[in-house]
């Protein structure tokens, strides 16, 4: 009898390697920034034919508003545009979307499709799809921090029974399983302020390939890395 694969609940993935990808093809950055909505459609499809629950992408970092004005206003274009494109499709798929992130910083347009996006589609059931859309988990952590400082002082909390609940409880992802594995595409070994208190116990999966190259059967290959994985949380299993 064979065994069932073991399906991670939680995907996460940190979408990198437009820029390069774009030059490769002697186009602009932005060009690879549309080709990797792409790639956004396929994992979304390939993860929701696994059997994942939750997917969750790092499409703007809180550092990324550092970038070129003009990339920045791309890239806002492109997330409306896909918000007003995709909804449909996504609600067809039931797909929930969640945006984490500080809503600081947007324009009234890009946060009238955040509203928009989220409650269109929250009556999904399939698969939860988390954009984290100005993003940092430091600053998710500090926020957490504060809010946490803030209840001890009003009396509602004891320091003693601050606990991972309670921290879990207080950042951006409340509700959210931790994810089970990270994907960080185009070859960069690094996590840039994403998911660091969350990715405690995450599989790491470094794919060289460059996000819009990412497709639907790159997702199951990362899937069937994870299947292999020994996850040991610290404990011992009967084989070592
Ligand atoms: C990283 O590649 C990618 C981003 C900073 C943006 C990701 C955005 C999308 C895939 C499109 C928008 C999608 C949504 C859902 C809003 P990079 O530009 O850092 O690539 P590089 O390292 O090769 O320069």
């Amino acid at each position: 009898m064979s065994e069932k694969r073991a399906i991670p609940e939680h995907v996460a993935i940190i979408m990198d390697g437009n820029g390069r990808w774009a030059k490769q093809q002697g186009k602009e950055r932005y060009e690879g920034h549309i080709a990797g909505v792409e790639s956004v459609r396929a994992v979304v499809r390939a993860a929701a034919r696994n059997g994942v629950k939750w997917l969750t992408l790092y499409a703007f970092s809180t550092e990324n508003w550092g970038r070129p004005a003009a990339e920045v206003e791309a890239i806002m274009e492109l997330f409306c545009k896909s918000v007003m494109g995709e909804c449909d499709d996504l609600k067809r798929q039931g797909v929930k979307v969640r945006i984490i992130g500080e809503r600081t910083h947007f324009s009234e347009r890009v946060l009238t499709m955040i509203d928009h996006i989220e409650s269109y589609t929250e009556g999904g059931e399939r698969l939860t799809l988390v954009l984290a859309f100005n993003y940092s988990s430091r600053r998710e952590m500090v926020l957490a921090m504060q809010s946490i400082a803030q209840r001890v002082q009003l009396g509602e909390l004891k320091v003693e029974a601050i606990d991972d609940d309670v921290v879990a409880d207080s950042l951006m992802t409340r509700g959210m399983p931790d994810p089970d594995m990270i994907i960080r595409t185009s070859g960069e070994c690094r996590l840039s302020n994403f998911l660091l208190w969350q990715a405690s116990y995450a599989e790491f999966y470094f794919p060289e390939v460059l996000w819009p190259d990412f497709t639907e059967e790159e997702f199951d290959k990362a899937l069937e890395v994870f299947a292999r994985r020994d996850r040991r949380y610290g404990l011992v299993t009967d084989e070592n």
